[in-house]
């Protein structure tokens, strides 16, 4: 196969920051999907719709001339949101979903729930109005190895979560184990997940065989070989609970080679590339455009993208930084060949 042309796909999960690391990255997303849900992990976190309305304006002030992208914006969820904030994202244009981060999990998540029960009442009123809960499913207890807390998370907190709100539309967000996987195929149609390019390509040895790669430190962590294949399986098998969410998730190349680097690959640069690769790997690319361009939509019951991409088969070889000199950023597979190429 020389060309791939899909329907213009959308990024279920993605970061694009602000100032000037928005503008560094932005044009890579624009450039091949249509849409995608950007998380409100910023500091401070965007926890209203005045905020999320004032970040989507600097985000549009972003998208090059040209270029048709729309945000679609989320508010992030804290013990101390009132019900009435969520009564007004439920009215806004704008907000398509609160993301839940338990405290501590992830990048800029001091803001997060520390108790899941105390936020019952709101999760209560997500369900009434019907609007989706997006989840970075992983325990923070300091006790729980870093590879179980998904696992774990799982297990307790989102099985007590799907026990007591049934009707709770909820995106698991870059799933990693197959525990994971099995827990969303198991469940009803309101529950579904995304998976990032990196948690398709790689496992764990690529982070820590041979020497540390900050590059491909991430969370949750990448996890072993069983969990990758489990994964590659759930997104190439058409089933429309899983689909696209990059996590591609910026940091200053100097934040992340360092004794104590940020989690996050920047895969923006070549996002639908990298899944292309995945697909064809696992000889699935007849199943890349459902989990790229359909099911996200579908399940966010929006209509689907009518323009389309093309991809060619021609080898390139990726840049070893983006951004300019005061915002260098290190893509995944930085200096490395990747074998399809968007038109
Ligand atoms: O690796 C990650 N980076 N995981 C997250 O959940 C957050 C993200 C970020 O914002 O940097
Ligand atoms: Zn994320």
């Amino acid at each position: 196969m020389k060309t791939l042309t899909l329907t213009r796909p959308d990024d279920w999960h993605l970061h694009v920051r602000n100032n000037a690391i928005l503008k560094a990255v932005l044009p890579h997303t624009a450039k091949q999907f249509a849409r995608a849900i950007i998380m409100p992990n910023l500091k401070p976190p965007v926890t209203t719709v005045e905020q999320a309305l004032a970040y989507r304006e600097e985000i549009l002030h972003a998208i090059p001339n040209g270029e048709s992208f729309t945000p679609l914006m989320t508010l992030y969820l804290t013990a101390a949101t009132p019900l009435s904030e969520i009564k007004k994202a439920a009215e806004s244009a704008h907000v398509y979903a609160f993301k839940l981060y338990p405290a501590g999990a992830t990048t800029n998540s001091d803001a997060g729930v520390a108790d899941i029960k105390a936020i019952y009442p709101l999760l209560a009123e997500l369900e009434k109005q019907d609007i989706p809960l997006l989840i970075h499913g992983e325990v923070t207890r300091e006790d729980c190895d870093i590879f179980d807390r998904e696992r774990e998370f799982v297990d307790t907190s989102l099985t007590q979560i799907t026990t007591n709100f049934p009707g709770l539309r909820i995106v698991l967000e870059h799933l990693t184990t197959s525990e994971a996987v099995d827990f969303v195929q198991a469940s009803g149609k309101n529950i579904a997940a995304t998976i990032t390019p990196q948690h398709l390509l790689y496992n764990r040895n690529a982070l820590l065989a041979g020497g540390i790669r900050p590059h491909y430190y991430c969370l949750p962590i990448l996890k072993r070989e069983r969990h990758r294949l489990a994964l590659v399986a759930a997104a190439t098998s058409g089933n429309p609970k899983f689909f696209l969410g990059t996590d591609s998730a910026p940091h200053l190349t100097s934040l992340k080679e360092t004794t104590c680097g940020c989690a996050g690959c920047f895969s923006a640069h070549a996002a639908i590339e990298l899944y292309a690769e995945a697909f064809e790997q696992a000889d699935a690319l007849d199943k890349l455009e459902g989990f790229a361009s359909f099911y996200g939509a579908d399940f966010y019951r929006l209509p689907r993208n009518t323009s389309t991409i093309t991809l060619n088969r021609t080898s390139w070889t990726v840049p070893l930084s983006y951004g300019d000199s005061e915002t260098p950023i290190t893509p995944l597979k930085a200096g490395e060949e990747l074998s399809w190429k968007l038109q």
